[in-house]
């Protein structure tokens, strides 16, 4: 069978990020031909301006999304918008089209029982600039998170966790 690369990318640069936490616990639901990993290095990545030359942190992040198979963002919402380390982060792959056509799940969670949906709507629309491809069942919006963790620092609901799994098997449905 043939390895399938999935790049997680954090809208969020806590070390206790919940977002961060969402993205480790996906790894449990790919099988083990997937391989999954957690893009690390978005606040090294310098503002966006048109004609700036690419150093090694845009390069590594465009490099890291052109060999993915598939991308699952997962970002909170900071005054009802994605953070701007995100979207600053996806104006770089404007001009080189690093994610047209590229399969994408996007989850936003908040503590707050808006799940964070400002966040994901931003960041649809952008996504949908950048030509991704997905489906009606390619994101979700976790309200109320930090009820959702035990005091292990695992996501401990459900409902949450069939959804998380949920969005694995549908970026693997659309990947093939
Ligand atoms: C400056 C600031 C603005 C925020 N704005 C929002 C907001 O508009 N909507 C929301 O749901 N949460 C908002 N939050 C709360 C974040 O969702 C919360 O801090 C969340 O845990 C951050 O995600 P993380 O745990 O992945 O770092 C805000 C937090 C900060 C510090």
């Amino acid at each position: 069978m043939k390895n399938v690369n999935i790049l997680g990318i954090s809208g969020s640069l806590r070390t206790d990020s919940t977002n961060t936490l969402i993205l480790k616990t996906l790894a449990d639901f790919f099988p083990d031909h997937i391989t999954f990993q957690i893009f690390e290095g978005l606040d090294a990545i310098p503002h966006f301006s048109p004609g700036l030359p690419e150093n090694e942190a845009v390069i590594k992040f465009k490099t890291a999304i052109r060999k993915a198979d598939g991308v699952i963002i997962c970002t909170p919402e900071y005054a009802f918008g994605m953070p701007g380390t995100l979207k600053n982060a996806l104006d770089w792959t404007v001009s080189t089209g690093d994610l047209n056509d590229k399969p994408v799940s996007a989850i936003s969670a908040s503590p707050l029982n808006t799940g964070g949906d400002k966040a994901l709507a931003s960041l649809l629309l952008t996504l949908t600039a950048l030509g991704i491809l997905r489906n009606d069942a390619s994101s979700l919006s976790i309200p109320n998170i930090k009820l959702k963790i035990n005091d292990l620092r695992q996501i401990a609901d459900m409902p949450t966790l069939n959804a998380l799994e949920a969005q694995c098997t549908n970026l693997l449905k659309i990947i093939r």
